[in-house]
This record gives structure tokens, C-alpha cells and sequence, in this order.
């Protein structure tokens, strides 16, 4: 048996597989605190109950960890954290991001980490923590991501008294994908065994230097306190393609917290942009991904405004006609990230008598998420990604109107998998992969 988790913005899931028949044998959840500041020891009690709903570690052989990626996760040197983390949905460090970008160039960062630092990479919340916690940014000693960090605890790690094997720093460790999005890591240099760090950059974030977790390759892996084989554990978004089988030619769109847009990609893409943001994934190749922030939550706001579920919303959207008969809603309602406009709000335009419906309002509000993501799809093709065919996963996926109007905005062929824990089920593969 193999276990592979998912922490996530919402939630720990745990899925126990076979990893002869890929079948998942046990499964758990566990909810824990949102927000854009979350204390990390709540994951980690989340993560255990997730484990003891899904049977306990009882015959798993290996286990990863995929995560919520960008996290700033503070360690001092006594593997305490230090503050509560910030996490990919904060905006507040959308002027240090200016400031990084300011001081470096937006074509110079692309090229060095393939990304254009906005608010929700980590290397901004570092800049930001030295600005305005300088007290906080004095004590770091390490600087972890959310799976990074949960990886490290389940290995038996951790602050002394809290741990089995106590605050050893050097043992992070994280994957290719999710030290991708930090903004101080370079995809391009890494090869198994480097360190891949833009050191340069991370000091000039944080004013110090700390211990940044190990990049295991892919198929590499270490132990837990009992033996276990442990893998490198991923990003979300790479676990997700992992978990659906993305091959080159797919475009994963992903309707959840985050609305992302990304293809595996055997080239590595840059884009100073920053429309694109140059990850890796987490089996060897890269991701170019496009990510939205305003996604499930556009659904979910205007059926609290109109008063009904998402199966109503759903029915109404699809009582309208194609446009919405030109009511449009453009739905940045708590800034956007792509196009990077922190401080944006939502906009409902083309109100006229006649189409001031709720059916129409319904319809816009599916068409102005669902555009936001074929313009990632747009963005993707541009840089010269194939794209053949969309395969929609996350929550919204299961909307009826999602599902039928995204063809006809995306203008590709779209399918729709099975609902399933395709982050979770990406941890496991990658676990089962390292037993072989
Ligand atoms: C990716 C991103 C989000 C989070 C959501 O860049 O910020 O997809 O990973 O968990």
C-alpha cells in the first residue's frame, strides 16, 4: 500500500492505494482553518486526523505529500515556526513584488526563475516579512513550503518535545514543481543532487540567508521515522497532473479555490509577461501554468447574491442564451493575479431592462470565470504549448453549465474524468513510483 495526501487551501485528503492495482483502498479528510494567514500546526492536525480516518499508516510502504504551493512556512533554528504562514491568496505582498520586480527586471526573473514575482509567490512574502516583520525576519533559519514542511513533521521531525526525531533543518526537503513557484529557484540549472537556489535572490528577499529544503528528483526518496519511503511530494498542480495522467498535448483546466490552466510541457517555457509562469512538474518536465484567483468562488458569489444553489445556478445559466444577451461579468472581486491586478474589484456591464435577468446573471457569471481561463489557454498556446484537448477537474467541474459552456468558450474539445482526488491520487502514484 501507498499513501498520497493532498493539503489543500480547504482541507487534508488522504487516499490509501494498491500500488499493484492503483485501486484506492482507504480514504480520509479533515478540515482545517481558512484564510490567506493560516498557523501551520493546524495542516498538521488535520493531516493526522486525515490519516487515522483513512486506517492509519498500517501497510503503507511509502507515502507523499502534495500541497497548497507558495506558502510561506518561517522556521527559527528550533524548527518552531515562526509566524503564521502566508499563503498563496494574500495579496499584501503585491508592493514588495513591485519592489523585487523594480530592482531586478521582469525579463532578468523570468529568465533566472521563470517567474515574474506577483503577490502569491513566496520569494514576495519574504521581502514582505523583512519590511514589516523585521523582528520576525531576524529569527529565520529555514523557509519551507506547505508539503515541504508536513513532509518534514510526518518524517518524525520537528521542534523538540513535539518530535520524534527533533529539529534537524537539513532535513527538509521539497520537489522540483513546488520549489518552482518560490520565485529563488532556477528549473533550468537544477539536475539531481543540486542545490538549484537563486541564493542571490532569496537574500535580497529576506536580507539573510537560511536553510531552503533539499530538490529531490522525482523518483528519489528518504525515510520516515519508522522506515518508510517517503517521496519528494509535489505542488498541487503538478500532483493534479500526476493524478489525471496529463501527457504533452492536454491542457488541465482546474476549477477549484484557484482556477488554473496548465500542460505538461517537455520545453520549459518563459514569459516576462508573467502571464505564464514557468513551474516544473513533478516527473521530470516542466508546467507552464496560468492561474487565476477569482474561480469557484465567482459561483459561489452570485448564487449567494441570487439566493439559490449551485444546481439552481446551474439551471438558470443554462435558461440563457450564449452572452448573456450582453450582460457581462468581469469577476475580479478580490483582485486578480493574472492579469496581476491585486487591488481590482468585479464589474457587471451591459445591464439594459431587458437583460437584467437572473438567468442571464447566472450565464455571466459561468461565462466571466470561464473566459478568464481561455485567456490562460490563450496565453499557453502563444508561447507554443500544444494543446489538444482539455481535461476539466476541481470542484466546478461538476457544475452542468460549467460543463457544457466550456467547450463553447474554450473552443477546444473539453472532457471531463471522473470526479476524484486527482492531487491525492498524484501523491500516491508518485509513492507507488518509488517502490519499484
Ligand atoms: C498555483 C497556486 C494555486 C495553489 C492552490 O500557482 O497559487 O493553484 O497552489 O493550492
Amino acid at each position: 500500500l501507498v499513501m498520497g495526501v493532498d493539503s489543500s487551501t480547504q482541507s487534508c485528503k488522504v487516499v490509501v492505494m494498491d500500488a499493484t492495482t492503483g485501486l484506492v483502498v482507504r480514504e480520509g479528510r479533515a478540515p482545517h482553518p481558512v484564510g490567506t494567514e493560516v498557523d501551520p500546526s493546524a495542516w498538521w492536525t488535520a493531516l493526522q486526523a486525515a490519516i487515522t480516518e483513512a486506517g492509519g499508516l498500517e501497510g503503507v510502504a511509502a507515502w507523499a505529500i502534495s500541497g497548497q504551493q507558495h506558502g510561506m512556512v518561517a522556521l527559527d533554528a528550533d524548527g518552531r515556526v515562526i509566524r503564521p504562514a502566508l499563503l498563496w491568496h494574500s495579496t499584501r505582498s503585491a508592493g514588495a513584488a513591485a519592489d523585487l520586480v523594480a530592482e531586478f527586471g521582469a525579463h532578468a526573473l523570468a529568465q533566472r526563475t521563470g517567474l515574474v514575482p506577483v503577490a502569491s509567490f513566496t520569494i514576495t512574502k519574504l521581502r514582505w516579512l523583512r519590511d514589516h516583520e523585521p523582528d520576525n525576519a531576524a529569527q529565520v533559519a529555514a523557509v519551507a513550503l506547505p508539503h515541504d514542511w508536513l513532509t518534514w513533521r510526518l518524517r518524525g521531525y520537528g521542534p523538540v518535545g513535539e518530535s520524534e526525531r527533533g529539529p534537524v533543518l537539513d532535513e527538509l526537503i521539497t520537489d522540483r514543481s513546488d520549489a518552482s513557484g518560490t520565485g529563488y529557484w532556477s528549473p533550468e540549472d537544477w539536475a539531481p543532487g543540486a542545490d538549484g537556489y537563486d541564493r542571490e535572490l532569496f537574500v535580497a528577499a529576506l536580507r539573510r540567508d537560511a536553510v531552503l529544503p533539499r530538490v529531490l528528483a522525482p523518483r528519489e526518496w528518504v525515510t520516515d521515522a519508522a522506515g518508510r519511503r517517503v517521496g519528494p511530494g509535489a505542488g498541487d498542480n503538478a500532483g493534479a497532473a500526476l493524478g489525471v495522467g496529463a501527457v504533452p498535448g492536454d491542457a488541465v483546466v482546474s476549477i477549484g479555490t484557484s482556477g488554473t490552466v496548465f500542460a505538461v510541457s517537455e520545453h520549459r517555457t518563459i514569459d516576462s509577461s508573467g502571464t505564464v509562469a514557468g513551474f516544473a512538474d513533478a516527473d521530470g518536465h516542466f508546467l507552464p501554468i496560468v492561474v487565476t484567483m477569482n474561480a469557484a468562488r465567482v459561483l459561489d458569489a452570485i448564487a449567494k447574491l441570487l439566493d439559490v444553489d449551485h444546481a439552481e445556478l446551474s439551471r438558470l445559466a443554462l435558461e440563457a442564451a450564449p452572452g448573456a444577451d450582453g450582460l457581462t461579468l468581469v469577476p475580479y472581486f478580490e483582485g486578480e493575479r493574472t492579469p496581476n491586478l491585486p487591488h481590482a474589484t468585479a464589474s457587471l456591464t451591459g445591464m439594459t431592462l431587458a437583460s437584467s435577468t437572473r438567468e442571464n446573471l447566472a450565464r455571466a457569471a459561468v461565462e466571466g470565470m470561464l473566459s478568464g481561463l481561455r485567456a490562460g489557454l490563450t496565453a499557453l498556446r502563444d508561447l507554443g504549448v500544444p494543446l489538444h484537448r482539455v481535461l476539466l477537474i476541481g470542484g466546478a467541474a461538476q457544475s452542468p453549465a460549467v460543463r457544457q459552456i466550456a467547450p463553447e468558450v474554450f473552443g477546444i474539445p473539453v472532457e471531463v474524468p471522473k470526479p476524484g482526488e486527482y492531487v491525492a491520487l498524484g501523491a500516491a502514484r508518485q509513492a507507488a513510483r518509488i517502490l519499484e
